[in-house]
């Protein structure tokens, strides 16, 4: 009775959480088969072709041409980077007037952080550690996309990255497994909030599938070479957790996964995503990702085009490979009718499940853009997720908050910047509308505080560096005044002022795709800047906006408090203000480790043990360590102070030892111990002491971000069970063994506060 009614449970949770049809539901199934069965096989594989006609950035070479004929053709399955509803409904009338059998297209972005409303870049939003926040956002960047005609998100990015030279780091949600598959869910509920024909939600693509994030040398698009055993405890969870909780698409990555381009990849496009994973949508590739396989050594365009379809790709984006060749290799032999039926009906049944079939013409209402888009509403969103990603790395002595009186100098080539702030792959956002760091630090201090700015220094001096970050507009614009001018206008400046704010780091080109660096370091320019201000004497904030963790000792040393803020977005400028001057207390803590210098890479807090481990962090001959550098990073996983300080005490577990089938409860109390009232984000670590292969030292088990008045105490309470310690063998079967776990509770991953239990 008691395992019917769980059952019965079961089914209601699930019919609740997600009620878009399945692959074999009936009614879909008889709608795409009658209407396959109509078709020609070169009308279904028109299906498989997505196509740009250009005008928004492009991330490959190759732009999609005559398009027009193309759909009325019937060899158009979608169309991305077109915007608006009018636009779109014209595109529209074209598949469903002009073409033989009137199959709607679908409509599709990146719509990567925020689409008008341009959020945090996605790094930036992870270090909130708040999933209703991050939801919230992906939910608000859904409604204005559809409210453009967008109902098809080329997002959440879940690739886990430990390697900051990786330009793309920016737009994932950094290093962790763990707290990365909370926000691929959080994302992905975001987006498609369970009803994929509500007017406004859009479905989600996970990207890149899989590994892009783990790069040789931090190189885009490189190779990945990695264990099955790390693939699956380290790397592949988030894509799973985004599968798990609806996606409709995956798209392929770039990179070669086990020696095989992931594109042409049976065993990752097949059986591991459909055969145990059980995704029953679709797949698209990556920009010209099938072409790709050529230079990956696969083949001509025909021969990787069928390795391609036979692997389990359904979509082909751009590169038209599939449109020009699959004919062909149907007749010679080399790909099935079952094949391209296989994926023309998930192409098909994606269509079916936004409505697309209802009415074709569903997401393009006219008088949406003006009302859903760029509210008031949504750019407090926008300020207030940019207030809360950011991550106080130093305080020393309480230089932060400023008051809102005296003279600030805020200097630096960011701290007037208007095309920095929204970071990069906003394609759809609008550099213009963001607030910069000067104006927010004017309106926010008010009255009684004096602003003196000065530009101190460009972002880089070197010209043909500027060239290569300008791609999509000014972003490094190299002062006509000589160098040392600009040094030292600021250094007058610092002078005149009580207190001095620099605001440096990246511009928005240089992170995200194709921008990696082998030197992270601020550009030389800017360090002079930070040693010139420092020198002043002045008590210094240093606020770095960058896309990727920084290689910044010196900077570190130098000032007296650094803010560490990503790319904030629309709302830059007042976000900043509000954490510098205190209206919001800073509760972000970093998701990707901050090395020391670039050779530490990668480095990140769930490493293994070796056999030889250091004793403290001073070097010992014949230990696993350096000559020239210590083997912690300079910020931990989950490092980021507040303005006020939490104690933890009481750490207490509910029992010795549980059962396979029992439950563990860890509860702390935490104390707020400062001047402010503030958030926590609360973290728990486990390490799995004795095991049959080598085990992280900690691993991210739970968390839970919580606000705690000055002065008081909340007990934090979790839970724990052999499924949660649970991890894949050689052998790839996931399960906990039993023994000694110890359990660390804390504010950054170099929690030391520490209990011990057994599973039996
Ligand atoms: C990127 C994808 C993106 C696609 C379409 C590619 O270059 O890797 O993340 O979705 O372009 O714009």
């Amino acid at each position: 009775m008691k395992k019917i009614s769980f059952y019965l449970i079961l089914l209601v949770i699930a019919a609740c959480t997600n009620n878009q049809p399945k692959s074999g539901d009936a009614r879909m199934d008889r709608f795409v088969g009658e209407l396959m069965g109509k078709m020609t096989i070169q009308e279904k594989i028109g299906q498989l072709n997505l196509v740009t006609p250009g005008g928004g950035i492009l991330t490959g070479s190759v732009v999609s041409t005559d398009v027009e004929a193309k759909i009325k053709a019937g060899n158009v399955g979608g169309i991305f980077g077109i915007y608006g509803p009018e636009k779109l409904r014209q595109a529209q009338k074209l598949a469903v007037e002009g073409s033989r059998l009137g199959i709607p297209m679908i409509f599709g972005s990146d719509v990567i952080h925020g689409y008008k409303t341009t959020f945090p870049i996605p790094l930036g939003l992870s270090f909130s550690w708040d999933l209703k926040l991050i939801e919230k956002t992906a939910q608000i960047a859904a409604k204005e996309a559809t409210a453009d005609g967008i109902f098809w998100n080329f997002s959440p990015m879940v690739d886990v990255s430990r390697d900051p030279r990786w330009g793309r780091i920016s737009e994932g949600s950094g290093e962790d497994p763990f707290l990365g598959s909370q926000i691929a869910r959080a994302m992905v509920k975001g987006y498609q909030q369970n009803d994929l024909k509500a007017p406004h939600t859009m479905m989600a693509t996970v990207k890149h599938f899989a590994l892009y994030g783990a790069p040789e040398a931090g190189r885009d698009y490189n190779s990945v070479d990695m264990s099955r055993m790390k693939m699956y405890n380290e790397y592949l969870p988030p894509y799973k957790a985004a599968i798990d909780a609806g996606a409709g698409c995956v798209m392929s990555s770039f990179n070669d996964v086990d020696g095989v381009p992931a594109t042409g990849n049976h065993w990752l496009l097949t059986e591991l995503l459909r055969e145990q994973w059980g995704f029953d949508g679709f797949v698209v590739s990556d920009y010209t990702s099938v072409n790709e396989m050529i230079d990956h050594g696969m083949g001509d365009l025909q021969a990787v085009s069928a390795l391609a379809l036979n692997a389990g790709l359904d979509m082909d984006m751009v590169g038209e490979g599939f449109l020009t060749t699959l004919e062909k290799s149907l007749n010679e032999g080399n790909v099935t009718k079952a094949a391209i039926d296989n994926a023309c009906r998930r192409v098909l049944e994606a269509k079916y499940k936004l409505g697309l079939f209802d009415d074709p013409y569903r997401y393009f209402d006219d008088a949406r853009p003006a009302k859903d888009i760029l509210s008031d509403e949504n750019r407090a969103v926008a300020r207030e997720a940019a207030a809360h990603s950011m991550v106080l790395l130093k305080n020393e002595a309480g230089v932060l908050p400023l008051k809102k009186s005296g003279t600030v100098a805020l200097i630096g080539p960011l701290a007037d910047s208007r095309n920095n702030m929204l970071g990069t792959w906003a394609p759809t956002g609008n550099p213009q509308l963001a607030v910069t760091v000067l104006e927010g630090i004017k309106i926010v201090a008010g009255e009684n505080a004096k602003i003196v700015f000065a530009k101190g220094a460009n972002i880089s001096d070197d010209p043909e560096f500027a060239v290569k970050i300008n791609v999509f507009g000014p972003r490094i614009e190299i002062d006509e005044r000589p160098a040392e001018t600009l040094l030292k206008e600021a250094v007058a400046a610092a002078q005149s002022a009580d207190i001095v704010v620099a605001v440096i780091g990246e511009a928005t080109e240089m992170s995200g795709e194709s921008s990696s660096r082998s030197d992270i370091t601020i550009p030389e320019s800017q360090k002079k800047l930070v040693r010139a201000l420092a020198a002043t004497g002045k008590p210094l904030t240093v606020v770095v906006i960058s896309g990727r963790p920084l290689d910044i000792p010196e900077e570190t040393e130098l000032a007296d408090a650094i803010l560490f803020t990503g790319h904030p977005g629309v709302e830059a400028g007042n976000a900043i203000a509000d954490v510098v001057f205190g209206d919001t207390n800073p509760s972000g803590k970093l998701t990707a480790s901050f090395p020391r210098n670039v050779g530490q890479i990668p480095v990140y807090y769930s490493r293994r043990n070796t056999g030889r481990p250091q004793a403290g962090e001073v070097f010992a001959k014949f230990r696993s360590n350096y000559l020239d550098v210590e083997n912690s990073p300079l910020f931990a996983f989950g490092y980021g102070l507040s303005y006020t300080n939490f104690e933890y005490k009481n750490l207490k577990l509910s029992k010795e030892s549980i059962a396979g089938n029992e439950e563990i409860e860890i509860s702390v109390d935490v104390k707020n111990t400062g001047n402010y009232d503030g958030e926590e984000v609360v973290q728990l670590y486990v390490r799995d002491v004795v095991a049959s292969v080598t085990r992280p030292l900690k691993e991210l088990k739970g968390f839970k971000k919580i606000f705690i008045k000055k002065g008081t105490t909340e007990t934090v309470t979790f839970k724990l069970s052999a499924n949660d310690l649970a991890f894949y063998h050689q052998d790839l079967q996931l399960f906990a063994e039993p023994g000694e776990f110890h359990v660390f509770v804390g504010g950054n991953s170099d929690a030391s506060l520490s209990e011990e239990f057994t599973l039996e």
